[in-house]
């Protein structure tokens, strides 16, 4: 599909996944901190079990001005609120905490994602890797507060734990794959999921449902999940993720519009397994 084409910009992505990293380990040790100090929910979003933290709340502040003071001109997309356009092409897509509800109930698996994007209207949404809005990430990184794992990763620079490569797992049987997916806040699209699911769990290993989509991308980028699939995120769930599982050799597949309407479907995974998956979703979601 022909489209716009990406601006030059000058800009190292090495440099800018360095700055996502440094910005996560920070405010990702911070909320850590808070949580132990305890926590109580300051809203709800989309349902009364889709909550906002105080925490949530100032990791997106701290966020945006880590990244204010070292690139001024630089525009944002956070999931609290956070919205500006910049000058300078650089789009930062951050989720503050990633798994809100795990770190409401102290449970692990939360993350801080930062992800550095560029308007990249070039090819639809995920098929590519693309964010469905229209974006490229081009240097992201999520941290894991609990496991102190930091996960970094740059277009063409591979994907990194700590600084050490990782790769996706080299499983291609989805008999034997371990699949992670989640779900989302509504009744009606938790509903649907719980449907997919009833399809899809008699064909995989075993499917896991750990809370956070950034972590579960993280998780397919160093092989201890083998496949994920997930309906309705937002760009922030996946932007760093997505780049970090692809640099690691997932691929992603499915696009709005491509096998359903609506909010799009994410799979990622190691390319043989990732098909089969799709092929598999796709029909479950086709069933009904
Ligand atoms: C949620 C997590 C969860 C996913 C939901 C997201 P939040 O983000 O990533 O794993 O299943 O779709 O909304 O609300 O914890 O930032
Ligand atoms: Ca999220
Ligand atoms: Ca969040």
């Amino acid at each position: 599909m022909p489209g716009a084409p990406t601006p030059a910009l000058h800009v190292d992505p090495s440099e800018l996944a360095r700055l996502a990293g440094e910005l996560a380990r920070s405010v990702g040790v911070r909320i850590r901190a808070m949580r132990e100090q305890g926590v109580d929910v300051a809203a709800t979003k989309s349902s009364l079990t889709d909550v906002v933290t105080a925490a949530d709340r100032e990791a997106e502040e701290l966020l945006v001005a880590g990244i204010l003071a070292a690139r001024p001109d630089d525009g944002f997309l956070g999931e609290e609120g956070a919205d500006l356009t910049g000058t300078t092409g650089i789009t930062w897509v951050i989720d503050p905490i990633d798994g809100t509800t795990n770190y409401l109930y102290g449970l692990p698996a939360y993350g801080v994602s930062v992800a550095a994007t560029v308007a990249d209207g070039s090819a639809a949404g995920l098929q590519s890797g693309n964010t469905h809005d229209g974006r490229r990430a081009i240097a992201g990184a999520v941290y894991i507060p609990v496991t102190d794992e930091l996960f970094t990763a740059f277009e063409g620079g591979g994907a990194m734990l700590g600084g050490v490569a990782v790769a996706v797992s080299t499983e291609e049987d989805l008999g034997l794959a371990l699949v992670g997916t989640g779900f989302g806040y509504t009744l009606e699209r938790r509903t649907e999921q719980a449907n997919v699911a009833r399809h899809i769990i008699p064909q995989i290993r075993d499917l896991r449902r750990m809370g956070s989509a950034s972590v579960d991308l993280c998780m397919i980028a160093s092989g201890r999940l083998d496949a994920y699939y997930e309906r309705g995120l937002q760009p922030w769930d996946y932007a760093a993720g997505v780049l970090i599982a692809r640099e690691a050799g997932a691929e992603i597949l499915g696009r709005d519009g491509d096998t359903l309407p609506g909010e799009p479907l994410l799979i990622a995974g190691p390319p043989t397994l990732a098909r089969k998956l799709r092929d598999s979703v796709a029909a479950a979601y086709a069933a009904g």
